[in-house]
């Protein structure tokens, strides 16, 4: 019987990149979803991005444009890294829908027609030069307990003590400077603890895995407390029905976004989405990481039973990414972004290695590039790769591109690849990952002695037909291999159905032989990587790095080529570009920007004006060279205040970046200030 499922991910936050830690997670759930595809039932992926909170208003306004205009801007970017790495979902929406705010408004009801919410007044704290709350996290000040300066609201960085952000001495806003102050407000709350024993009964249906089972187990011991889920304007995202300039908490409509997502896809699909997600007939799984247990464990299974809403089979939670056994590190290049892996490196390759490491549990996965570049080299291309490089290639081109019938002996080998069903499939359903890995890849070691043995190589011109039959076992094991690796590798899948001139392969082609049919000529399944490659990506990503997720993006003053993985649209017409006010200009200074070492900022003199710009130009220039030259600059752009001051303009520049970028030369003769075409 085929199983109808809906599979969600968490929702990545708006207000940054895709990174390869976040790809664990997507690429955990797109192998499941794969799987499920594989076996042949229905598998709906939803997933959304998370647009709402305090950051993403602060980053929108950092960088001069309106939320709603980021958010559009980020989903793309996400869904380009997402689709960059093969995560194929049925749905990406955002959490910024209609769809959504009639979910939120219908829950928060339901929780209030139980008598679940209530209204208390809270100190917080709050900056009156930027005339906004502060969360916590915007918050920093000396540590109450060992006088560290500069830490922040919740935690100290150097002792580790906790705190609330009132304790801390001389506190101020990391935004603004400026020392808060404290204030009351109303906010409004949800009563957790009304669902607990509802929350119990979920718990011992086997929701979590055993160890996130002792996590609830504690937490229900240390008692469910009440959750703030209002937030006062400014804050961007969806107000409280019935409440002045209140806001609901990003984290309230958050998890909410899941069955907005689905709601959206069912009316685009004519699905009804009563029935997908709240009619039994599907089951329901999330995937998400270890920090946000609390949120889908008890309030997001709370909020749902609170509005009568069925809550999900289970939920599937996953550790951290290290890198090279530490946390990802901006200054040792190891955070890496979706789109730098994608310019260096195949996605496969990711793909194959997170999956060979994961395991059902919680615990934490490292990525060694030492052990990356090997096992990508020693299984992915030894293994796999190669033995359809010893068998397809002799077929088309001695053997005239047909395969024959397998004997004897094939039929051994291949009834052990058959007889590893039912356990791969196992692992599979059951997140062991690296278990069916394990075992595939020591099934392709059985493949490739099979080859060694027989040496079609040495037997080929004296016995053409018998080397035939030993090639067709290949090919046939091949194939097999090849079903069993398709939800962790798709597009090399998708290379040997086009070779083997077959329709997408499923779990059920295990039962059948492939025999007496011709097969076309070969594509290089995948290529070694070389180490190198990996170094520059490092290096790239260390060079990228900006100091905190709260600051702006610094702009590269020259325009480089921008290397997108699509091809460009074309938004910008003639007229807009006539838009465009060039003039001379005379760099009058230029000094090093400490903290930004891409940076240098600059003095223009463009005659009547001076201007201040700060140009990404530092690794190709040094300030000593650049004082006194007529460079060609924009004047009537709009001027973006970055984390070292105003940028009021651009110097035209053009190259590959680093190093090569070469600003645009001009007349020797020309006044600054001229305006030039
Ligand atoms: N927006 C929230 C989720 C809301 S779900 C209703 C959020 N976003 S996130 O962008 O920070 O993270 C998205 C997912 O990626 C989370 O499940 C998170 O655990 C996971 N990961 C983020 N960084 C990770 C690692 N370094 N390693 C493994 N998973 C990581 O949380
Ligand atoms: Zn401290």
């Amino acid at each position: 019987m085929t199983r109808k499922i809906v599979v969600t991910s968490a929702l990545p936050y708006a207000n940054g990149p895709i990174h390869i830690g976040h790809l664990v997670e997507y690429l955990q759930t797109d192998i499941w979803v794969r799987f499920q595809k594989l076996c042949g039932n229905s598998c709906l992926y939803f997933c959304a991005d998370d647009t709402h909170g305090t950051p993403v208003m602060i980053r929108a306004k950092q960088e001069g444009i309106t939320p709603e205009q980021l958010i559009e801007r980020v989903r793309g970017e996400h869904l380009r890294d997402f689709t960059g790495f093969g995560i194929e979902f049925d749905n990406y929406y955002s959490t910024h829908s209609p769809e959504n705010r009639q979910f939120s408004e219908r829950i928060y009801q339901g929780a209030k027609d139980r008598g679940s919410i209530v209204k208390r007044g809270i100190e917080q704290a709050y900056c009156e030069e930027d005339r906004m709350w502060l969360p916590d996290r915007y918050i920093k000040g000396t540590c109450p307990k060992c006088q560290a300066p500069d830490q922040y609201g919740d935690s100290c960085d150097v002792c580790g003590a906790h705190y609330r952000p009132t304790e801390l001495i001389n506190p101020y806003s990391s935004l603004s400077g400026k020392t808060p102050v404290w204030k009351n407000s109303t906010h409004i709350f949800f009563r957790l603890s009304d669902y607990e024993t509802q929350l119990r009964n979920l718990m011992d249906a086997g929701y979590v895995q055993p160890q996130v089972r002792n996590k609830m187990e504690e937490w229900f011991q240390a008692g469910l407390k009440d959750w703030d889920i209002s937030r006062d304007g400014p804050y961007f995202g969806f107000a409280i029905p019935g409440e002045t300039d209140k806001y609901f908490y990003v984290w309230l409509d958050a998890p909410i976004g899941y069955m907005a997502s689905c709601k959206n896809y069912c009316d685009r699909n004519g699905l009804d989405f009563e029935r997908v997600w709240n009619g039994g007939e599907y089951e329901l799984y999330h995937f998400i990481g270890k920090d946000i247990m609390y949120f889908h464990a008890l309030f997001w299974p709370a909020t749902l039973l609170a509005a009568g809403y069925r809550t999900a089979n289970k939920l599937f939670v996953h550790g951290f990414l290290t890198v090279n056994g530490q946390k990802m590190s901006k200054s040792k290049g190891t955070f890496i972004t979706a789109e730098t892996y994608l310019r260096h490196l195949d996605p496969e390759y990711l793909r194959y290695y997170y999956a060979s490491k994961l395991a059902p549990g919680v615990d934490d996965l490292d990525l060694s590039f030492e052990d990356f570049v090997f096992k990508v080299n020693a299984d992915l291309v030894g293994k796999f790769a190669n033995l359809a490089s010893r068998s397809v290639p002799m077929i088309t081109k001695k053997l005239g591109g047909r395969v024959g019938r397998i004997d004897e002996a094939g039929r051994r080998l291949l009834a052990a690849l058959q007889a590893a069903k039912d356990s791969i499939v196992a692992d599979y359903e059951s997140l062991n990952y690296s278990a069916a890995v394990r075992t595939i890849v020591a099934l392709a070691d059985e493949c490739n002695q099979y080859v060694d043995n027989h040496k079609p190589w040495s037997t080929i011109d004296a016995d053409p037909e018998g080397t035939r039959t030993v090639l067709t076992t290949v090919v046939n094991a091949v194939r097999y291999l090849t079903i069993y690796l398709k939800p962790i590798l798709p597009g090399f899948a998708a290379k040997v159905e086009t070779c083997l001139e077959v329709p997408p392969l499923t779990i059920a082609d295990i039962a059948t032989v492939f025999e007496d049919r011709p097969i076309r000529p070969f594509e290089r399944l995948a290529e070694r990587v070389d180490k190198d490659k990996v170094a520059v990506m490092v290096e790239e990503s260390k060079e990228q790095s900006q100091p905190a997720a709260s600051t702006p993006a610094v702009p590269e003053a020259a325009p480089v080529v921008p290397q997108l993985a699509e091809p460009l649209e074309p938004v910008c017409t003639i007229e807009d570009f006539s838009k465009v006010d060039l003039r001379i200009a005379r760099i009058a200074r230029a000094e090093a920007v400490e903290g930004a070492d891409k940076l240098l900022k600059l003095e223009l003199d463009l005659g009547a004006l001076n201007k201040q710009v700060f140009a990404g130009i530092a690794k190709a220039y040094t300030p000593e060279q650049l004082v006194g030259r007529l460079v060609v600059c924009v004047a009537n752009l709009q001027p973006r205040k970055m984390r070292f001051g105003v940028s009021d303009g651009m110097v035209l520049a053009s190259g590959p970046g680093g190093k090569d970028v070469f600003l645009l030369a001009a007349d020797s003769g020309a006044q600054p200030g001229q305006r030039v075409h």
